[in-house]
């Protein structure tokens, strides 16, 4: 087939992928079926079109962005990398499940995927940086690239969980440290346990930082069975991750507002359970944030430390701005949240919610339709709440005869 022909074929079968929504799994759902019934078949005629459609909605999203951002080399990386694993992928639209090496490809094939993927986040990065230093960043580009983000990389957490389901069930890098683990789920992680791993790792890049840290103080309250520690059927990974974004930022705060010679206040984590909310509580008294930026704190590319440098060999303690955004992002994949309380001069509580049962916690996942479309259409809106900085105007010729 000559490459134009390839190309528009490509093109129409993006076409046809997106018009498909993406089905969200529940965790109890991911659970049952590596559990009881994990059949490799079952999963393989599954995957091989829910994959495709969920590469194709986001790669039609990807599509409406600026011109300018989509001629950025590390974008149209991005976008190479897309293509190639939806190409990929096709390879196995009638490929039946009996084929005898058909199993086996496509597991090889999910691992190269993924691995292809593993940068994705940081090369994103780098082209909106680029960007924003040839061209600035204006409102409307800004909240679109914001309405984006956060629904391209939740897309791609999505794509990884359900690789790594397939290849932890059915591959040969199952976790022999965890045998009990379905795939990446544990059935019963100790939420504090993880909170304590997560402190630990974050303290150690600290004193790589600074030459010290705070302490943590936990406690749990289990408001369903008192005595008992609590336990949550969920991914650790994403549990670890957003604790460790959590206690970085607690940290940082700490020793730069109480400097590095004095003692330190307790950073502290509350870990609670009700009839629906598991919810774990980090609390620094690192200073705070005024109000009126809180909600710029979780814009990809708002940060208060210097960037550092991609090459460096040491992990930084922060710099990117995306530790607030994408735990966000975790959070609310499986229907949870995570919120700042600050009291500017004090400190700050951040808080992630989860859901307390596993059958309620959907995936959350975006759909490329006529809604998402109009987002990037609109120009921004004309102000509909009064300006502190502007005189006074007169409106009466605008207002509603009485
Ligand atoms: N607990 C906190 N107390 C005070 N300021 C905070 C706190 N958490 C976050 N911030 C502010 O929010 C900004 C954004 O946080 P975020 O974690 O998203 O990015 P970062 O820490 O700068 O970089 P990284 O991507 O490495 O995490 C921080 O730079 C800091 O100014
Ligand atoms: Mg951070």
């Amino acid at each position: 087939m000559r490459l134009s022909a390839i190309l528009m074929n490509t093109s129409a079968k993006i076409e046809y992928y997106s018009r498909f929504s993406p089905s969200p799994l529940s965790i109890k759902q991911f659970l049952e079926f590596g559990r009881d019934n994990a059949c490799e078949k079952t999963s393989y005629m599954f995957l091989r079109k829910e994959l495709p459609v969920r590469l194709a909605n986001t790669m039609r999203e990807v599509n409406l962005l600026p011109d300018k951002l989509l001629s950025q080399p590390s974008v149209r990386l991005v976008q190479k990398w897309y293509m190639q694993s939806f190409l990929e992928l096709l390879e196995y639209e009638n490929r039946s499940p009996d084929d005898p090496h058909a199993l086996n490809d496509f597991l090889e094939i999910l691992i190269e995927i993924r691995n292809r993927h593993n940068d994705v986040v940081p090369t994103m990065a780098q082209g909106v940086i680029e960007y924003k230093e040839k061209f600035g960043f204006d409102p409307f580009s800004t909240s679109n690239i914001q309405y984006f983000l956060d629904r391209f990389y939740t897309n791609r957490i999505s794509f990884r969980m359900l690789i790594n389901q397939h290849t932890l069930l059915f591959g040969n890098d199952t976790n022999p440290a965890h045998p009990k683990h379905i795939g990446s789920i544990d059935p019963a992680c100790n939420v504090a346990d993880v909170v304590n791993d997560a402190y630990e790792m974050a303290k150690m890049l600290c004193e790589q930082y600074y030459p010290t840290a705070p302490a943590l103080n936990i406690k749990e309250f289990n408001a369903k069975a008192p005595e008992k520690p609590i336990q949550a059927v969920y991914v650790p990974s994403h549990l670890f991750h957003m604790l460790f974004e959590l206690f970085k930022n607690a940290m940082r705060a700490t020793v730069e507002h109480h400097g590095e010679n004095k003692e330190l206040p307790l950073v502290k984590a509350k870990v609670t359970l009700g009839k629906e909310d598991l919810s774990v509580k980090i609390s620094d008294r690192g200073g705070g944030v005024p109000l009126r930026k809180i909600d710029r704190l979780f814009n990809y590319t708002y940060s208060t430390a210097p960037t550092p440098s991609l090459n460096s060999k040491r992990v930084p303690l922060a710099g990117f701005g995306h530790g607030l955004p994408i735990s966000r992002l975790y959070a609310r994949y499986f229907q949870g949240d995570l919120q700042l309380y600050s009291m500017e001069g004090v400190g700050t509580d951040a808080v992630i919610y989860l859901k307390a049962l596993s059958s309620e916690s959907f995936e959350r996942l975006p759909v490329f339709n006529k809604s998402a479309w109009r987002h990037y259409q609109g120009g921004p809106g004309a102000d509909d709440w009064s300006n502190p900085s502007k005189e006074p105007r007169d409106a009466s010729k605008y207002k509603a005869k009485r």
